[in-house]
């Protein structure tokens, strides 16, 4: 496995998660929780997803591409609902509204539907920037970021992070259909190059999303593979990226692993991994992710 961006910074030293990544992860140790009363700003429609604008100051300022909130949802549903986490797609941390934050969500059920259906106004209670971000290499590489539907949304941000250091970034964007697509043409603004694909080849290849990264990886030589999606496309970038002997950073959705606390506290989140001693362990996503080191985590009991 290639080791880029020179030194190599730990990523976790009690799981030993990351520690001979050379991926650095400056930003997370002083990275401080705020429990603001926000409120949403607006709520746009993006295909068949919704980008949500929230004020929500103070979370912007700490904000780290990876990194999630936790909202405490208002209206009907605040007095049975647990809070609910939403991985950040961006903060703005100036601006009249003091900071803003954003989230990309899919309506799948009540919550999702309410806070899709919210007025300008509407407050709600957010905690947040929570968990470790992505690592960034410390040098200029070579990076391929893929997603899938609403859960890239993350990686735009870190898009931007990885240009800031000088690294080339291509991107792969998936999703069932055309219209579930996410950022397709923002991707074709900010990176080097963008591949997609759609399960019912509307466009792009047809098939999965990491289904075109052998072929992308070797083509770019990249170092380091960013992955944001379903356990079935982080596994498949995970695997990808070992085969061509690049690392792995791979975010876990709140969706596929619930986050209600954030905080570590209710231990719902739990993750099946490997460390660096070969020891299998839990570790809580909240905590110790959503970020993980992609060929660490055992995918097949996630
Ligand atoms: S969400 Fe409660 S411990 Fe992770």
């Amino acid at each position: 496995m290639t080791t880029p961006g020179g030194g190599l910074d730990g990523f976790d030293q009690r799981s030993g998660l990351d520690q001979r990544s050379g991926l650095d992860q400056r930003g997370r140790a002083d990275q401080r929780v705020v429990q603001v009363r926000g409120e949403v700003l607006s709520v746009k429609r993006v295909g068949a997803h919704h980008l949500v604008t929230l004020v929500a100051p103070g979370v912007a300022e700490r904000f780290r591409p990876g990194g999630f909130v936790t909202l405490g949802l208002g209206g009907p549903l605040s007095g049975r609902a647990l809070p609910r986490a939403f991985a950040l797609h961006r903060a703005r941390p100036t601006g009249s509204y003091g900071g803003t934050a954003e989230i990309v969500l899919t309506v799948t059920e009540e919550a999702t539907r309410w806070l899709a259906a919210a007025p300008a106004g509407t407050p709600l209670d957010v905690v947040g920037p929570l968990g470790r971000p992505f690592a960034l290499p410390k040098e200029p590489v070579t990076c391929v970021l893929v997603g899938e539907g609403a859960d890239a949304a993350p990686l735009f941000a870190l898009a931007e992070r990885l240009r800031e250091r000088g690294c080339l970034v291509h991107m792969v964007l998936g999703a069932d259909t055309e219209a579930a697509l996410f950022g397709v043409l923002e991707a074709r603004r900010a990176t080097r190059s963008v591949t997609v694909a759609t399960r019912d080849g509307s466009v792009g290849s047809r098939g999965e999303v990491a289904a075109v990264l052998p072929d992308l990886l070797a083509r770019t030589q990249a170092d380091v593979v960013y992955a944001a999606g379903s356990p079935a496309v982080l596994h498949g970038a995970a695997v990808a990226a070992e085969a061509h002997g690049a690392w792995s950073q791979t975010l876990l959705a709140p969706r596929d692993v619930p986050m209600p606390c954030g905080t570590g506290l209710c231990f719902g989140c739990t993750v099946p991994l490997v460390g660096e001693d070969g020891v299998s362990r839990q570790v809580r996503a909240c905590t110790e992710g959503p970020v993980l080191r992609g060929d660490r985590v055992q995918w097949e009991r996630l």
